[in-house]
């Protein structure tokens, strides 16, 4: 799992904007992981599944989604500047996904709405994370499955330079990378059992939570 640095978004002007073009332009350093990741689900949904993305950012997981079957995709972000770059890059790449602005925490959608969500990298940014369970909770199928994959949060110092010098980046966005790993994201993001005590406060009806590398994988099941 590569989860690359982004702080906690404040609103759309000056700082958030540059650095979400930042982060867009160092993600498309690390393709690869978006397309396997993509690949892996377009072989476990179905075809015309209504697929959600919880702040995808530049869109990247979901565009490379679209591009291997029709489903009917849409990623929801808090930022108005990751949604605009998301739907200009959907548009370059000639696939249909629908990027909208909005929050986890009060998704603008009705219940049972989705066969399938993936939250990726986002998770420990939500300022009201257990309001943002209970959403995806709510905006899936009887039956439909959620996925979130994001830094673990008792990764160690060590873990997290492997990790990063083997993602393939330039020096400049390595260094940052690490830098970012360490200062901010380790500590907004969550243990294992932190995510067993706040998915208990919802009622998916099964979940699975796997340490993968520096990485959790949080599989919910309504
Ligand atoms: C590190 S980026 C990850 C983007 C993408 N998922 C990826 O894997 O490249 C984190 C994203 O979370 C979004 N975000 C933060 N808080 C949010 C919230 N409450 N609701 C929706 N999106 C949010 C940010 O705007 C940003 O696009």
């Amino acid at each position: 799992m590569t989860t690359v640095a982004m702080p906690k978004p404040h609103g759309d002007r000056g700082m958030e904007g540059m650095v979400a073009k930042w982060y867009a332009s160092n993600t498309a350093e690390v393709m690869n992981e978006y397309r396997e990741l993509a690949q892996r689900i377009s072989r476990e949904i179905a075809p015309g599944s209504r697929v959600l993305e919880v702040a995808p950012g530049p869109g990247y997981f979901s565009i490379e989604l679209a591009r291997r079957g029709s489903f009917a995709i849409i990623g929801l972000d808090i930022s108005r500047t990751f949604v605009k770059i998301a739907a200009r890059k959907a548009a370059e790449a000639g696939v249909e996904a629908d990027f909208q602005q909005g929050s986890a925490s009060n998704m603008p959608f009705p219940r049972d709405s989705f066969d399938f969500l993936l939250c990726r990298a986002a998770f420990k940014n939500f300022a009201q994370p257990v309001v943002a369970l209970q959403e995806m909770c709510r905006v899936l199928k009887p039956g439909g499955r959620g996925l979130i994959i994001d830094l673990r949060g008792d990764a160690s110092p060590s873990e997290i330079n492997r990790h990063v010098d083997r993602m393939g980046l330039s020096t400049f966005n390595r260094i940052m990378t690490k830098l970012a790993f360490k200062t901010m994201l380790l500590k907004s993001a969550y243990t294992k059992e932190q995510f067993q005590h706040m998915l208990a406060q919802t009622e998916f009806s099964r979940v699975e939570i796997e340490e993968a590398d520096i990485g959790l994988e949080i599989t919910m099941t309504k």
